[in-house]
């Protein structure tokens, strides 16, 4: 049986945090053997919001260097940038064509950027609008069903469902299936920050919110000794207020269940040192961040072997792209002698 086609894509905006690692890398390196994945670097995408492109280089070849480090392994899928498959923007410019303007006005993800544009005096860019359109793409042009993507992504999704839809239903042809969100239920928890309330997010505006892979072992101590707590519970078995809980869900995420165990204990019979939990979450995070952290630090010095694996990968994803456009433009009746 064929396997089905699976597509995820970061952009190359910051630090790669915890949060990313546990609620999406991971799960791509646990698809990696029961789909044929495509995980790119959606290069093309930071500059619908960052065009000052100085630090793509850096920032690309990190999260790059993340992917590796975190398992991704190129022989069971494939690893590129979406700026060396042309196809891509070929596709997109054609996509544009069936996109309306009034449908990608009132995604809502566009309307937050719009806000915080022209908060910061910014205006907002056509390639801000055709964001999804650029998104839908990446996915269709490996015509796949399945996106390990948050739900923050679904109005995206949806997007690329109506496009697919509307290309097959324009040109009489199934070329495009339907894609879907995917995960395996580890999208169910969310990663919470460590400053109290939310998810842990890059662009949170307290530094020591989120647990960077690239931290050091002390930075991680620190920022998991300065998350805030309370005075403690006053009776057994109260309910944990968000910071606290929060805590315990990080626990959940990187602890051993009987670890978790002896702190909800203490917890409920009231005698639970915010301290010791803290210092034993630090510990369970430094034990999973560190070997990732030292696999990302050797594989960036390792310059030789990231060309490969991209160029590798660029041949793979120029191959499966150019099969779709090629078909998507017989569809259209673009093909003349
Ligand atoms: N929009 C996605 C995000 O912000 C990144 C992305 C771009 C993507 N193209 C994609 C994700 C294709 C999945 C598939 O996280």
């Amino acid at each position: 049986m064929t396997k089905e086609i699976a597509v995820s894509g970061s952009r190359p905006t910051g630090f790669i945090h915890l949060g990313n690692y546990l609620g999406a890398i991971r799960n791509y390196v646990k698809m990696q053997d029961n789909f044929s994945c495509y995980f790119f670097i959606a290069d093309y995408h930071s500059l619908t919001t960052h065009y000052e492109a100085q630090n793509l280089p850096q920032l690309t070849r990190e999260v790059l260097a993340t992917y590796l480090a975190c398992g991704l392994d190129p022989q069971k899928c494939v690893i590129y940038i979406q700026s060396e498959i042309p196809q891509i923007p070929e596709l997109y410019l054609l996509f544009n064509m069936l996109a309306y303007k009034g449908e990608l006005e009132k995604v809502p993800t566009f309307k937050d950027k719009v806000r915080s544009q022209e908060q910061s005096g910014r205006s907002i860019s056509a390639g801000l609008l055709t964001y999804p359109v650029l998104m839908a793409v990446d996915i269709i042009v490996h015509r796949a069903t399945k996106v390990p993507v948050g739900k923050d992504q679904e109005a995206h999704l949806e997007i690329a469902r109506n496009l697919a839809n509307r290309f097959n239903y324009q040109f009489q042809t199934t070329l495009f299936p339907e894609p879907y969100g995917y995960n395996d239920g580890s999208d169910l928890f969310k990663v919470p920050s460590l400053d109290g309330s939310g998810k842990m997010s890059k662009s949170a505006t307290n530094p020591n919110s989120a647990i960077y892979l690239m931290d050091d072992d002390t930075t991680i101590r620190k920022k998991v000794m300065k998350a805030k707590t309370d005075a403690g519970p006053t009776e057994s078995n109260q309910t944990k207020p968000e910071e606290i809980q929060n805590l315990f869900d990080l626990m959940q995420l990187v602890s051993s269940s009987e670890i978790v165990q002896h702190y909800e204990t203490q917890y409920n019979n009231c005698n639970i040192r915010y301290g010791d939990l803290k210092k034993q979450l630090a510990e369970d995070m430094v034990q999973l961040v560190a070997p990732i952290r030292n696999n990302i630090h050797d594989l960036m010095k390792n310059e030789e072997y990231l060309k490969k694996v991209v160029r590798d990968g660029a041949e793979q994803a120029r191959q499966s792209a150019d099969a779709t456009l090629q078909a998507a433009k017989k569809a259209i009746g673009i093909h003349y002698f």
